[in-house]
């Protein structure tokens, strides 16, 4: 037997008991004639004590070449400790080691394998291995598993069925770029790894399956940032004979019991949004409401003053920073630096300070009285001490730009509380998105979404207006999942081809087998899915979804650790009849 116990379980009841521990040594003390060495595993560290006189000296001499990351298995008896540490679970006890052998040296690490490391984070993405032996790094993936095992409770629970559906594909349309396979029996044809099962997980609802769940991996070669990684994990489901409300409710359900379970928060009712109003309020579909600061239109109270900028513009639009009045110039010459980032894009911002006794003072005092600002804060409901911030240009841009605005002012003023969790709903999404460099429609969620029944005579006259039943839930500003209902009927299905410009031909090629499908009495249905290593990091209170996946890869969609993607040898080329241009 390699051991009795962990490294993270012996107590004050155990004193007097022989055990044998394995780990790594964490830290190696040597003062005077007495040693402590730190053991370590995946459940804790327990110290180990060594003393002249009461310790044999081959053992003193033994522990003394032990080094970090040395492999070890000790034994000896625990005794209660003179000096207790109760920072630590096993403060209390210590082990009069008796024995130590050296299971496996090891090379002294490149970065400190400890809570706050002094490695970078390429570094320790190279040695990823070393990097998940760290608390945060191993705590994050336990929450991982945590949330893995309620998720499947919670749907097994309410009928839901696991069933695995392929990896290697034919491509599925959801917006991003494939990776794609190439097939040595087939010379010349690639499969696609799949961007989500939603073709899938589809046709199992005309095969009956009626509640489908899969925790599955999906792969999207898209430009990476912090919330997106290529490949991802999602909990997809699908649901037969159901309405818009009933997969809300349901999915309001497991995530409300996650929370519940896993942090022991209620979240308590989801409140609903119309995408519209999301884009109205807050330039975004995906709005963080844990705090305010609405956009207010300012088209009526700011044009027509003489200040051009305000009236060729489309929209005029601005926010109140709460108590910012007393923002310095250097201050408001960063905000006006900010919203001219090409990020973001604005051309230049507008500030009114409402100070304390009532007065404005505004980068725009030449075309506007005090009686002028007064009308925009009472529009704007600003009171003395506030900022009013105001952006004017096209609408969309106008709004984006705000919104990054909005939620930069956000961190400045502390307003997003990373204990709160603010859940949204969004609903009633368009169906379908101009694209100005293809100049055509895509669809907003994906082809096979349902337009909204009262939205269908839209389609020949403002495809743009035409609403669909797809809904995205938004927890502090990160679209956490997504879904819609479906369409379930072949010459709906056709129609919506036809409106994304595919010919009837290429429809039939790229997605026959689901319009067949849907000849053989496909049941109305609709489904969800959530961006799995996206919620973990929310509830793990970290801006990176990296944090959350045992082997991620980097911003340039690299595994630096073991190098990937690579070139491949010219045979394996050949055989797969592959000639690199
Ligand atoms: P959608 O494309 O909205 O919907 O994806 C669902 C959720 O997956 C997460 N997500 C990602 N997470 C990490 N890295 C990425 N690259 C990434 N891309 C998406 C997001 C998103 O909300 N088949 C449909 C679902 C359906 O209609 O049922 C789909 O995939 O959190």
């Amino acid at each position: 037997m390699f051991r009795t116990h962990n490294c993270g379980e012996l107590r004050i009841q155990n004193a007097g008991t022989q055990v044998t521990l394995c780990g790594w040594v964490q830290r190696v003390r040597n003062k005077g004639g007495v040693m402590w060495v730190d053991v370590r595993d995946r459940y804790g560290i327990t110290q180990l004590v060594m003393e002249e006189g009461k310790t044999s000296p081959e053992l003193m001499e033994a522990a003394k070449k032990l080094g970090r990351e040395f492999v070890i298995q000790a034994t000896g008896k625990v005794a209660e400790r003179y000096a207790k540490n109760d920072t630590m679970p096993t403060g209390d006890i210590e082990i009069w080691a008796e024995e130590i052998n050296v299971l496996n040296e090891a090379k002294l690490p490149p970065f400190l394998i400890e809570d706050e490391t002094d490695g970078g984070e390429d570094l320790r993405m190279k040695y990823r291995y070393l990097d998940l032996r760290r608390n945060p790094v191993r705590n994050a993936l336990q929450l991982r598993h945590t949330m893995l095992q309620k998720t499947r409770q919670y749907l097994d629970k309410q009928d839901f069925i696991e069933v695995e559906t392929p990896v290697l594909i034919k491509s599925t349309p959801e917006g991003a770029r494939d990776f794609v396979v190439p097939s040595r029996m087939n010379p010349g044809e690639f499969y696609a790894l799949p961007q989500s099962p939603q073709t899938f997980k589809q046709l199992l609802m005309v095969s009956g399956f009626d509640k489908y769940f899969q925790i599955v991996k999906c792969f999207r070669d898209e430009d990476l940032r912090a919330d997106r990684q290529p490949e991802f994990t999602q909990i997809d489901c699908e649901m037969s004979f159901v309405e818009q409300e009933d997969v809300l409710a349901t999915f309001e359900g497991l995530v409300r019991y996650l929370f519940k379970e896993v942090k022991g928060i209620e979240i308590g009712d989801i409140p609903q949004m119309e995408y519209a109003d999301a884009m109205r309020l807050y330039g975004s579909d995906k709005p963080d409401i844990r705090f305010g600061m609405p956009f207010v239109e300012l088209n009526k109270v700011a044009q027509g003053k003489g200040f051009t900028v305000f009236d060729s513009a489309e929209l005029v639009v601005g926010i109140v920073a709460p108590k910012a009045a007393n923002y310095s110039r250097k201050q408001l010459d960063a905000l006006t630096n900010f919203v001219k980032k090409p990020q973001v894009g604005a051309k230049g911002l507008v500030y009114v300070k409402y100070n304390e006794d009532g007065s404005f003072k505004s980068s725009v005092d030449k075309f506007y009285t005090q009686a002028d600002l007064q009308l925009w804060a009472d529009t704007m409901q600003a009171t003395p001490g506030d900022l009013m911030l105001v952006l004017s240009g096209d609408i969309t841009p106008t709004r984006t730009a705000l919104s990054a605005l909005r939620l930069h002012m956000g961190d400045l003023l502390q307003l997003k509380n990373p204990e709160e969790f603010k859940l949204l709903w969004v609903v009633d999404f368009p169906l379908l998105e101009w694209d100005d460099e293809t100049k055509r429609y895509h669809a907003m969620h994906h082809p096979f979404t349902s337009p909204q029944k009262a939205d269908m005579p839209l389609l020949d006259t403002n495809p743009g207006k035409v609403r669909a039943n797809a809904y995205d839930l938004v927890i502090n500003g990160v679209e956490v999942g997504g879904g819609s209902i479906r369409i379930h009927d072949k010459p709906t299905q056709e129609l919506m081809f036809k409106h994304l410009g595919f010919t009837k031909e290429e429809a039939q090629a790229q997605f026959g087998f689901l319009m067949e499908a849907f000849e053989y009495g496909a049941p109305p249905h609709g489904g969800i899915a959530f961006g799995f290593d996206r919620l973990c990091s929310l509830f793990g209170g970290s801006d990176s979804i990296r944090d959350y996946i045992a082997f991620p890869k980097n911003n340039a969609g690299r595994d630096v650790m073991i190098d990937s993607p690579s070139p491949i040898a010219t045979a394996q080329l050949n055989e797969l009849a592959i000639k690199l241009a």
